[in-house]
């Protein structure tokens, strides 16, 4: 939907191929952290408006471990902040944005498969149990990781990289002001929790728990108690229950494909990489490559290079590398493996302590939080 925004404000004409009804995926409670630069460019093009007005400007995380919590502050050390906006608020204004506009969004439009990514792409997709074609000249797969583009590309040029966590994050939605005005991640012996939030009226927490963990197991009380043992402080914190409306769990896995394009057909998002969600990057990551993409298809258009997506793979892994590492130190540092002793929570204990007083490491980790620059500052 960003693409197709970004490329309607350029005068490139797109088509959106959405499986689902609108009302499916304005709900869907998805991801909620904006980078600044995430928040930038909706501003900058023309759909920040109502999430200037309900989205929370957060200048900071809490780091709590050992019992006492630990503040990093992004505005200080970095200038920066980000915004907690969820997902299907940003889906809802760019849906209403491209209808606004007249552009054509087809919902309840299943990709079946596409074909002649090296000359005239085309895309078959069915709606309403009737089959339609669109022809055209590029193709974004920007269907997720169980989409069907990445599979278009022949195997023998792809390769994947995937790294599998022993643990999962069980998430509730809670109808309960947040106990906090920040995100606090927590490290405790019996593994991670997180409070984040959607509004002020709804809290996000989670726990981390084992992979084939069933639902069922974890009825309300013992969720709270839970996340109360794990975020308990020596101050004595108080984490008030409410309502759940929400829960589920959700696997923790790195993954990376690569490259992310071929001929005709260029990966975004999830349909290219998974973050574990620790670092708050998945959607952030996925507007990056939007980005790129972007560029590409103006240099194209606009400004006459035949080139202008040539090197999309390289420039979209520079920054998946680098956001995949860091959710993997945000993951390993905060979360409790397999089979670990004293040694290994000391490390725990050590590393948060050097992240949460050292200045250099309070920076790396803000500055990543924030959102790393990019190379062309801009939009387009
Ligand atoms: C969320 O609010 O859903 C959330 C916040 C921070 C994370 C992950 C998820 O790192």
């Amino acid at each position: 939907m960003t693409l197709a925004h970004l490329l309607h404000l350029q005068g490139i004409e797109s088509v959106v191929l959405e499986s689902h009804t609108r009302e499916y995926i304005e709900n869907r409670v998805r991801a909620g952290v904006l980078e600044q630069g995430t928040a930038e460019l909706l501003r900058e093009s023309g759909v920040g408006e109502r999430m200037d007005r309900e989205g929370l400007q957060h200048n900071g995380i809490e780091l709590r471990f050992g019992g006492a919590g630990h503040r990093i502050d992004f505005k200080e050390l970095t200038g920066e902040s980000i915004t907690i906006y969820a997902q299907q608020e940003v889906i809802k204004d760019l849906i209403a944005a491209r209808l606004g506009y007249g552009a054509p969004i087809c919902f309840e439009a299943e990709a079946l498969r596409v074909a002649d990514v090296h000359a005239q792409p085309r895309i078959f997709y069915r709606q309403r149990g009737v089959e339609h074609v669109v022809a055209c000249d590029f193709i974004a797969g920007c269907d997720g990781f169980h989409g069907i583009c990445r599979p278009a590309i022949p195997a023998d040029r792809l390769q994947i990289q995937e790294r599998q966590y022993p643990f999962a994050w069980l998430g509730i939605l809670a109808r309960v002001p947040p106990a906090s005005d920040e995100l606090i991640y927590t490290y405790h012996e019996r593994g991670f929790a997180l409070m984040s939030m959607r509004s002020p009226e709804v809290s996000r927490l989670y726990l981390q728990c084992a992979p084939e963990e069933d639902i069922q197991n974890w009825p309300d009380d013992r969720i709270w108690e839970e996340l109360r043992t794990r975020m308990a402080t020596r101050e004595g914190f108080a984490l008030n229950d409410g309502p759940i409306f929400q829960k589920s769990i959700t696997p923790m896995r790195g993954f990376a494909a690569e490259p992310m394009q071929y001929e005709r057909l260029f990966l975004l998002g999830d349909a290219a990489h998974i973050v574990p969600p620790t670092g708050a990057k998945g959607l952030n990551l996925a507007i990056a490559d939007v980005r790129v993409m972007t560029r590409g298809l103006v240099d194209i258009y606009k400004n006459g290079k035949r080139d202008g997506l040539a090197n999309y793979t390289e420039r979209c892994l520079k920054r998946v590398w680098k956001v995949q590492r860091f959710s993997a130190w945000m993951t390993a540092m905060l979360h409790r493996f397999e089979n670990e002793g004293a040694f290994s929570h000391n490390i725990h204990l050590a590393e948060l302590d050097y992240v949460t007083t050292s200045r250099a490491a309070s920076t790396a980790l803000a500055e990543n939080y924030v959102g790393l620059p990019f190379d062309t500052p801009g939009l387009f």
